[in-house]
């Protein structure tokens, strides 16, 4: 395959961003972008490619090798069992779906039809993330036995002005702790067993403002995790890597990996050992620093999508991956509101 007819379903804030990444990836071309708002009448003009209000008439007039789902997540379903059932493979926007009854409708779906679909948890793409999952999982740290996270910031107040940003779905557990989830899943390995508290003691709305989790990895280790929309601190990843630019960087790390051998502070990959290699609480442990500069995550992610669609490569994250991660997220209300642990 010469060139790869990728469309866009979805042009708002994500899809803009997946249209960077597309316009200076040569072998990609953008054939169509679908979207029934009047807005994106001017993005499918910049663009220069023809603009449909429904994907199954986009799907019928260009036929696309892919396609990109970026709407809001309550309507990624239908764009995407129509792309599969089409025939194109499928990027969706984490969180690949809004229940886990459509999740299982798309794993059945991509299965029936041999088409592929990738989640867009754009993290699994920077060099620094497989670094750390490379050092966890192939042994550079000895057995793991605890991972201790945070993601704590203070979203501005006419964040939540808007009503749907009161109610839980809004909430930073769907919208932030998805992608941390993600993260640990794939550097640590699978979760499987969740306990939680929530609170909304600032804002007091359905959303919370602050969570704490306690999990259990498949291979033992333990990790907790404290999350909160509301504490101003300079401990979460956007800031900590500056990926965002209305976020100013504070280069701080937010996740540490401690194993037998050793340990690695997160994301700016500082290893700490003991030279012998083997060293305990009384030999000196000292920090060697390992981080680089952070790439373009969207351009690696729609080449590996590219890869995805000609066969070469398998996705990074497929439907049932990303089923699981979404699965371990929504386990944290479950247990904050059973108080008990959820096993998954
Ligand atoms: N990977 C990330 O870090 C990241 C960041 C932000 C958003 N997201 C995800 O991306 C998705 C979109 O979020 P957003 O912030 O870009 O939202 P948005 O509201 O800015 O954009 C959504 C776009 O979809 C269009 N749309 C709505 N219904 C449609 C339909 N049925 N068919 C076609 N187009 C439709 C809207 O007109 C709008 O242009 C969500 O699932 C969100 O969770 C992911």
């Amino acid at each position: 395959m010469s060139n790869i007819n990728i469309a866009l379903v979805g042009a708002g804030v994500i899809g803009k961003r997946h249209l960077r990444a597309l316009n200076s990836i040569d072998k990609i071309s953008l054939a169509a972008i679908t979207d029934p708002f009047p807005q994106a009448a001017e993005v499918a003009e910049q663009q220069g490619v023809p603009l449909f209000s429904n994907t199954s008439e986009m799907l019928a007039a260009v036929k696309p090798d892919g396609v990109i789902v970026a709407t809001p997540t309550e309507h990624h379903l239908d764009p995407t069992l129509e792309s599969l059932e089409d025939g194109a493979h499928v990027l969706v926007e984490k969180p690949i779906m809004a229940t886990l009854e459509e999740c299982r409708q798309t794993i059945e779906k991509s299965h029936e039809t041999g088409r592929h679909v990738l989640v867009g948890h754009h993290r699994r793409y920077y060099d620094l993330v497989n670094q750390a999952r490379e050092i966890v999982q192939g042994g550079g740290i000895g057995q793991l036995v605890s991972v201790c996270g945070q993601w704590n910031v203070r979203k501005p107040t006419d964040y939540y002005t808007a009503d749907w940003r009161k109610k839980w779905e809004a909430g930073p557990i769907l919208t932030n702790l998805i992608h941390e989830m993600d993260l640990l899943r794939y550097v640590a390995g699978d979760v499987v067993s969740i306990s939680a508290e929530t609170s909304n003691a600032v804002l007091g709305f359905e959303k919370e403002d602050a969570a704490a989790l306690i999990m259990r990895f498949k291979n033992n280790a333990l990790g907790t995790f404290m999350l909160s929309d509301q504490g101003h601190s300079p401990w979460s990843w956007e800031q900590a890597t500056g990926e965002n630019v209305a976020m100013p960087r504070s280069g701080q790390n937010v996740i540490s990996f401690i194993g037998t051998k050793g340990a690695l502070e997160f994301p700016n990959l500082k290893l700490w050992k003991t030279e012998s290699g083997d060293g305990n609480w009384n030999t000196p442990i000292t920090a060697t620093s390992l981080g680089g500069e952070l790439e373009d995550a969207y351009i690696n992610q729609l080449n590996h999508f590219a890869a995805v669609i000609t066969g070469s490569e398998k996705p990074r994250i497929d439907a049932q991956d990303a089923t699981d991660t979404l699965q371990a997220t929504l386990a944290v209300y479950q247990a904050a509101e059973t108080g008990r642990r959820v096993e998954l």
